[in-house]
């Protein structure tokens, strides 16, 4: 019997990484990719210590050459591609209007339009055999953060909303599903990226306080909800949108 595989966008840290090893466990073979090189390559051997096997790649999911030139090259014989999760994301943030507009077309373009073109490639690979594609979305996709300034952001996750829907219609009947894990506030690099480091504790505390469940979420209960979007035991579900949030999006902010 083949290995499925599964390729990761992202995979060098957090969420990405997270599932790459949990993929591991559950039998994926794993091709980890993330702008950073050297830290896809520790996720591969990660996944490795733990007796996975896989590949590591040094990608730029907004290098559409790279992106369909990596896919080319997996050992698709060996193990057909059935699985993508797309972690890479990036967030930059700032009052719009004095968002530099550069900034806004990077965060477009890693979130939104590198999402796409490994999709394409995806697909391509894909639609002989059937697979399962997980989209990384975000509760700014559905609301306003009480910190503000995620209007590109906001809008990169709103593009990716909108992409699992309609590629869940036209590739079900394929045999792909596609769906999108929405995870809520989660211990990364990137929940970290727009607040200066000695703001770090003090926003940790409040946002645990504003979370239902009382806490942040740890990449790992991020991965088991993808690994079940992923795996067979989700076969009847395409075209969702997950929230593995802690109660964030289902939480109005009004107290009486
Ligand atoms: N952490 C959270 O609270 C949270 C909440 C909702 C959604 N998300 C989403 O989860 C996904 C993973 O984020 P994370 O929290 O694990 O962050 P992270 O910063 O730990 O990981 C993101 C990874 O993406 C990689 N990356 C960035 N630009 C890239 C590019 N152009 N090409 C390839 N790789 C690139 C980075 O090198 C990094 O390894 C993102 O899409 C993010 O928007 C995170």
């Amino acid at each position: 019997m083949t290995t499925p595989a599964l390729f990761i966008t992202g995979a060098g840290s957090g969420i990405g990484r997270a599932v790459s090893l949990a993929a591991a466990r559950d039998g994926w073979y794993v091709h980890a990719a993330d702008i950073d090189h050297a830290a896809a390559a520790q996720t591969l051997e990660q996944v490795e210590q733990r007796g996975g096997h896989g590949t590591g790649h040094g990608l730029d999911v907004t290098d559409a050459a790279a992106v369909a030139q990596t896919f080319t090259a997996l050992d698709s014989a060996a193990a057909p591609l059935r699985g993508l999760f797309t972690a890479a994301g990036i967030d930059t943030g700032g009052a719009a209007h004095e968002l530099d507009p550069a900034v806004w077309r990077r965060v477009l373009e890693v979130n939104a339009t590198g999402t796409f073109l490994v999709v394409q490639r995806a697909l391509e690979a894909m639609m002989p055999g059937g697979g399962s594609i997980v989209l990384c979305g975000s509760p700014a996709a559905q609301v306003g953060f009480a910190a503000g300034g995620a209007t590109a952001y906001g809008a990169s996750k709103g593009a990716i909303s909108s992409m699992t829907r309609t590629l869940a219609v036209d590739y079900a009947p394929f045999g792909i599903r596609v769906n999108a894990i929405v995870p809520g506030p989660t211990e990364t690099p990137l929940m970290w990226a727009n607040v200066p480091p000695a703001e770090v504790d003090r926003m940790r505390d409040q946002v645990e306080r504003e979370v239902p469940l009382g806490r942040m979420a740890q990449p790992e209960e991020i991965a088991e909800s993808v690994l079940w979007l992923l795996s067979d035991r989700a076969s009847y579900t395409t075209g969702s949108l997950l929230p593995c949030d802690g109660g964030v999006l289902a939480k109005s902010s009004i107290s009486v």
